[in-house]
């Protein structure tokens, strides 16, 4: 138990405070408030700041000291969130003090899975990223020199430096086109419609690359995670490497609340659900409970026809989801599963219909 359970803050509530005291720090920069509107803003930063207090006092009283080297990025954050405002206001003084509490933009990054995933991402893709980072350099510095070479003479003051035309061809590249350096000779146009045109397919490969990474990295977690969950249903062990391979792959992992409806009679079924953890009630005349290892929602699978009782969470569970599409994949693929699976639909259906 925590030394200080009364001071721990729940995580998205700590990253949700941020967002009042950075509307806060913004609202504080504009210059006809009241006295008293920037009184209650100020409030609203000191009680930010307290809660971020307690939790770097928290989180340095509960971890032991090897957790505390474990997340280091976490801890880091706590103490600038709380040092970095406490050093303005002290050092810098009013207005511009609330400015450095904009240091607790970095707080959703604190627990936010996002960030790793994004760090593997980039450090997976490096090779492709450096690679079109490196034709963008090319292309940009490439297109600076020949836009002042062509322009230099009509525009000096816009094309007159190969630093000056460079600011063009940024523009131009990135298709942002703020407008305020045009060519005006005839190849100058002709040159920035290239820009723009190989510019879309640089910014094109960069998004395709991030796009396929995020992808793959996030199949991966799922597979890795699926993977260790299947464990926990006998039947998936009967299948060979390759056929458990296609079912890590198609399975979907689902965590329903205790009381929580997962099917209800008579709802057309497309999916079947194995039990990883918990307990699920299935409402027959006399109710039945499954647990660990079983799995339920293959009689619509197997015959077509509706749900034929609805069943319910006893307590928080996980569980795996087949589609019907894979459900028949995997029947094809192992017909001893298969079998299993149609039998206890037939004995499930020789049991007394609910009244
Ligand atoms: P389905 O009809 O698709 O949706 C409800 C599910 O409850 C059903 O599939 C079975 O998996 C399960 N079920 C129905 N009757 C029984 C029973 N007598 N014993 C265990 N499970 C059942």
């Amino acid at each position: 138990m925590s030394v200080l359970p009364f001071l721990r803050i729940y995580v998205p509530l700590n990253a949700l405070l941020a967002a009042p005291g950075l509307l806060a720090v913004a609202a504080l920069t504009t210059p006809d408030m009241s006295g008293r509107t920037r009184l209650a803003l100020a409030a609203v930063l000191a009680v930010i700041w307290g809660a971020y207090l307690l939790q770097l006092a928290q989180t340095l009283l509960k971890r032991r000291a090897e957790d505390v080297r474990d997340r280091p990025p976490a801890i880091i954050i706590d103490v600038l969130a709380v040092l970095v405002p406490l050093a303005a206001y002290l050092l810098v003084g009013a207005p511009d003090w609330s400015l450095y509490c904009a240091v607790w933009l970095l707080k959703p990054l604190r627990d936010s899975t996002f960030f790793p995933l994004l760090g593997r991402i980039l450090a997976n893709e490096a090779r492709n990223l450096i690679g079109v980072t490196t034709v963008f350099g090319v292309v940009l510095f490439g297109v600076a020199l020949v836009a002042y070479v062509i322009e230099r003479g009509v525009q000096p003051e816009k094309f007159g430096s190969i630093p000056l035309a460079m600011w063009w061809a940024v523009v131009t590249l990135s298709t942002t086109g703020y407008g305020d350096a045009i060519p005006q000779s005839f190849a100058g146009r002709v040159l920035a419609g290239a820009v723009m045109m190989s510019g879309i397919g640089i910014f094109g490969l960069w998004a395709g690359i991030l796009a396929t990474g995020f992808y793959q990295e996030v199949r991966r977690e799922d597979f890795v995670r699926n993977w260790q969950l299947i464990a926990g249903v006998p039947l998936f062990q009967k299948l060979g490497p390759a056929a458990l391979v296609e079912i890590v792959r198609a399975l979907r992992p689902r965590t329903v609340p205790a009381g929580a409806v997962i099917c209800r009679k008579g709802e057309t079924g497309d999916r079947m659900f194995f039990v990883v953890e918990g307990r699920v009630s299935v409402a027959t005349p006399n109710p039945v409970e499954l647990g660990p290892g079983a799995f339920f929602g293959e009689m619509a699978l197997v015959s077509g026809e509706p749900r034929s009782a609805t069943v319910s969470a006893t307590t928080v569970v996980s569980l795996l989801s087949l589609h019907s599409a894979d459900f028949q994949m995997l029947c094809s693929s192992s017909p001893e599963i298969a079998e299993i699976i149609r039998k206890t639909a037939l004995e499930r259906r020789g049991a007394p219909p609910m009244a």
